[in-house]
């Protein structure tokens, strides 16, 4: 048959009419199977990010995006599209609807419209088990924030940086499942950096 899996589907579709002989009532019966199965296997996950430099969440207000989300914040829950295979991401504010994404400059924005490749990133774990977000359009240009909570611009940004790493976190009080043997919740180190900087404040 039609190895769906790994080629677009529009050659799928393409192999699959050759070698077919039957009715298109039948060949939309298996675009909807396939859809359902195999070709677009997109998966979508709801959690947060916490942000190692500013001890709270990423928060997607609109055009906004900041790392000052408090735990179970509203604008904080994140609808996590998974693209196709891999780790190609798609990051959504469940409240305000807008997506994550880097122009050209490096700048990151929040978009209505995420089908852009740069609204997509791609998920790195590192070491460290935090997990970090690279462009899939602008190679090497991380999404990250800085201490206040703001977008640093792509250019400005390496893996290497507290400020690009994150830990995805579950509803209020909740570790992410599929996360649950890479973290507990805050490690010793994070409580350490942020006993070091009390005073910080949301905005
Ligand atoms: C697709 O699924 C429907 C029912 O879910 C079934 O009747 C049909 O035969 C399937 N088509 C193919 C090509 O697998
Ligand atoms: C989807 O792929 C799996 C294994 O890769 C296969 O067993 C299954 O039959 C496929 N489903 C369809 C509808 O092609
Ligand atoms: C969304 O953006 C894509 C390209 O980035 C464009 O092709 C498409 O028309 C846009 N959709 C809407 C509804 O604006
Ligand atoms: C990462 O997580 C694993 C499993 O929970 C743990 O064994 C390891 O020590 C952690 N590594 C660091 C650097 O915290």
């Amino acid at each position: 048959g039609c190895g769906c899996t790994y080629i677009s589907l529009q050659m799928c579709l393409h192999e699959y009419l050759l070698e077919s002989h039957q009715s298109s009532a039948d060949f939309r019966f298996y675009i909807k199977n396939q859809s359902r199965d195999n070709v677009s296997r997109k998966q979508v996950r709801i959690y947060q990010l916490y942000s190692r430099t500013t001890g709270k969440h990423v928060q997607i207000l609109g055009k906004k995006i900041n790392a000052n989300g408090e735990d179970g914040g509203k604008y904080a829950l994140l609808v996590v599209e998974t693209e196709t295979f891999g780790s190609q991401i798609r990051i959504q504010g469940k409240e305000s609807g807008y997506y994550i994404c880097m122009d050209k400059s490096g700048k990151i924005i929040g978009k209505l419209n995420g089908s852009s490749p740069e609204c997509v990133f791609v998920e790195e774990f590192l070491e460290n088990n935090y997990t970090a977000f690279v462009s899939a359009k602008y190679k090497g240009w991380y999404l990250g924030f800085n201490r206040k909570g703001r977008p640093k611009k792509g250019m400005r940004t390496a893996q290497t940086q507290q400020e690009v790493h994150f830990m995805k976190r579950g509803l209020k009080g909740t570790v992410d499942p599929q996360e649950e043997f890479r973290f507990t919740t805050v490690t010793k180190r994070t409580r350490r950096a942020r006993r070091l900087r009390p005073n910080l404040k949301t905005n």
